[in-house]
């Protein structure tokens, strides 16, 4: 099967970087589904601000493209205070966690994106900050060298991550708010595609819409990267319009699959079913077929294939369900688990 252009990866180019921002929402307004993270997401951003104190540290946590940096800016918005934005990998030592601590205001927000890529040190260095609001720092070297201890002003750590698995408990502990994102239905990802196309101008007919939000893996950026393809089809092939016609033609073309898997998500299925004989079989052996991590399936991949019901998990290990055998069209489900009847 051809690689499917339009992934849910972290690894955007400045085109793709600069597309997303145009669109992403700013408000919490403007953010669409996840219902429940954000009724208290908005009750406790307004406690904060009644009381005028930091927010409690937040984690969003959840597969890629389903908002964790959007959201993580709305929150600096409705606190109405700066954010500061780095990552993981980014902070090396200790001593570039201290430049960025000392450099926020009052209830200012610190965001890290892929938390779980920090180093121990860092990490343990972090625990004081988020907890006291301190930080020992190191000042002179040589024989006089000696730490001295600075107070730090409130402020709100936003960690994200698709990794919440690999996070300590001693760092997981120290978040008051840990949202856990979902994937959006069908009719979500259809109004998220209403309004970017509204936001850039592009016309798209709300049954086209519907269509491209069903192949879009329940993810908003893929909607999204799908939605900017359509208006290149819609034109160059027709006139400006996505409607029905050029979506059908345009997803047909891009090779996108009918039920919006992806490339790794059909070779973890057809692994399970061509290696496996449909399992169940463990998921260190499907990591092992497939070259990726077992924990970056456990979390990144198939908490969808369990969702749309392509795969099941049993105390046996996974396995392939009948939609997932159709899907990819091959032939010998043993059904339901009860493999003595064959
Ligand atoms: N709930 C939402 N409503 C509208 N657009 C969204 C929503 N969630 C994500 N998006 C859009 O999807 C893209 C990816 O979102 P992002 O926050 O970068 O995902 P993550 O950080 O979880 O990988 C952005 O262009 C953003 O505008
Ligand atoms: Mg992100």
């Amino acid at each position: 099967m051809e690689k499917s252009n339009v992934r849910p990866t972290n690894d955007l180019n400045m085109q793709e970087k600069e597309y997303e921002n145009s669109i992403r929402p700013q408000s919490i307004e403007d953010f669409s589904g996840q219902p429940q993270l954000i009724e208290n997401l908005r009750i406790f951003i307004k406690a904060a601000n009644l009381r005028g104190e930091a927010l409690d540290h937040v984690l969003f946590h959840g597969p890629p493209g389903l908002g964790k940096t959007t959201l993580s800016r709305i929150v600096a918005n409705e606190l109405g205070v700066n954010i500061k934005e780095t990552s993981g990998p980014v902070i090396e030592k200790p001593a570039d966690l201290a430049g960025l601590l000392t450099s926020l205001e009052p209830r200012d927000v610190l965001f890290i994106d892929e938390i779980h890529r920090l180093s121990t040190v860092v990490e343990e260095y972090m625990y004081a900050a988020m907890e006291d609001f301190k930080i020992d720092i190191m000042i002179d070297s040589g024989p006089s060298a000696r730490s001295i201890q600075i107070n730090l002003n409130p402020f709100t750590l936003v960690g994200a991550t698709t990794r919440s698995g690999l996070l300590t408990a001693p760092l997981l502990s120290r978040f008051g708010i840990k949202s856990r994102l979902d994937y959006y239905n069908k009719e979500v990802l259809q109004r998220i595609i209403m309004r970017s196309g509204n936001l850039l101008n592009v016309k798209i007919t709300s049954d086209a819409a519907l269509e491209i939000a069903g192949r879009s893996r329940g993810t908003p950026r893929i909607a999204n990267g799908l939605l900017r393809r359509m208006r290149d089809f819609a034109q160059v092939l027709g006139n400006g319009v996505i409607d029905m016609a050029i979506a059908e033609h345009g997803l047909r073309a891009l090779n996108v699959d009918k039920h919006g898997l992806d490339d790794m998500d059909n070779r973890i299925l057809s692994t399970l079913i061509d290696k496996f004989k449909g399992g169940p079989t463990g998921i260190n052996n499907i990591a092992t077929a497939v070259s990726e991590e077992a924990g970056t399936i456990e979390e990144v991949y198939e908490p969808f294939l369990i969702q749309e019901g392509f795969i099941i998990r049993t105390p046996r290990g996974r396995e392939a369900t009948e939609k997932a055998y159709r899907h990819l069209d091959r032939k010998g489900w043993r059904g339901g688990g009860d493999h003595t009847l064959f």
